[in-house]
């Protein structure tokens, strides 16, 4: 894997040739296989500026304006966190009642407002289809940090960088998505990331009201790769490389009496995952809410806190390449 080339000593200036500068990442969609392999090198280069330097001046002068409609702990702050890694600085908007945004503005003249102020948005939002129109009326990056039950891609990105590095390959795996497969955006990202990988083999594992969506299968089906669908993860655990495991949407849910019928549906913990193999891991792009049992942390297959920390490298990669600097 060719390492890419950072110099922390030139803060000023950035290579607009370069092949993410300038671009909004919207879905998942846009990232081939060898984009992968250079967004994962230019993480691991973060990584390693990281730990030798902990904060540097690639991005100095430029700022992020981190926008945020709906709940965060770990997309806003790993956000903000990476442009602060790298010596930038952030507009932080993660309470819109606080802003305008309660008087009735639009996304897009909010959206038109920050760029004013910014060089790259990171926005989340309740709508699906909101990251593209935001794009749409920007002309400085747009980074999706979730857009409804849509996509989450920066979060695929960091699961796919998780499983890379934790088991050392893309290819020839048995990934079981667990949990809410209907509402969760994580799980129709990375289902779809996956796809452009050889022998993934993917299993779906929910209550028959949160199936994965019939789009997103039928998308995963055209890359030929094969997928099942199972309401008990008893025949499936033994044979899985990743349990990738989700919390049930509760805001998501029109009728309330339906989570109720499905919150706590399956519970990970040390007695189930006795029959899980022991070069195996557990993943959650969190937060838990009573799915992982925390007598599992300690664990070694338990990477889902590790997978947090991965999201660090893999976001300030993407900040990097956008605004030129990678
Ligand atoms: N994984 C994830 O998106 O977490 P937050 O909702 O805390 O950002």
């Amino acid at each position: 894997m060719p390492t890419p080339p950072l110099n922390p000593h030139l803060p000023f200036g950035e290579n607009k040739n370069a092949d993410w500068y300038g671009k909004d990442i919207l879905s998942v969609k846009q990232f081939s296989r060898d984009d992968l392999q250079y967004i994962f090198g230019v993480a691991h280069e973060m990584r390693g500026m990281v730990e030798r330097i902990g904060t540097f001046d690639l991005l100095k002068g430029k700022i992020l304006a981190n926008l945020f409609y709906e709940p965060s702990t770990r997309t806003s702050s790993s956000f903000t966190a990476a442009m602060e890694r790298l010596g930038g600085s952030v507009i932080p908007i993660s309470e819109v009642k606080y802003s305008s945004v309660s008087k009735g503005e639009s996304l897009p003249d909010t959206i038109r407002t920050l760029e004013c102020y910014a060089d790259v948005i990171v926005l989340r939002h309740p709508e699906t289809g909101s990251a593209a129109i935001a794009a749409k009326a920007a002309k400085k990056p747009v980074i999706n940090a979730g857009d409804g039950v849509g996509e989450h891609p920066t979060q695929a990105l960091l699961d796919t960088f998780t499983i890379a590095e934790e088991l050392g390959r893309l290819d020839n795996l048995t990934v079981t998505m667990l949990g809410d497969l209907k509402y969760g955006r994580t799980v129709h990202s990375l289902a779809r990331l996956l796809s452009q990988f050889s022998g993934i083999k993917l299993n779906y594992v929910s209550p028959d009201i949160l199936k994965m969506p019939k789009e997103v299968m039928a998308e995963v089906a055209e890359k030929g790769v094969p997928q099942a669908e199972f309401s008990s993860l008893e025949k499936v655990l033994p044979e899985t490389d990743v349990l990738y495991v989700t919390r049930v949407q509760k805001e998501r849910f029109e009728d309330p009496a339906d989570y109720e019928k499905v919150k706590g549906a399956y519970v990970i913990d040390p007695e189930i995952m006795k029959a899980a193999k022991q070069d195996m891991i557990v993943m959650h792009p969190l937060p838990r809410v009573g799915e992982i049992s925390p007598e599992f942390d300690d664990d070694p297959r338990a990477a889902y806190f590790r997978q947090m920390e991965y999201g660090l490298y893999v976001r300030m990669a993407v900040l990097a390449m956008v605004l030129g600097k990678a």
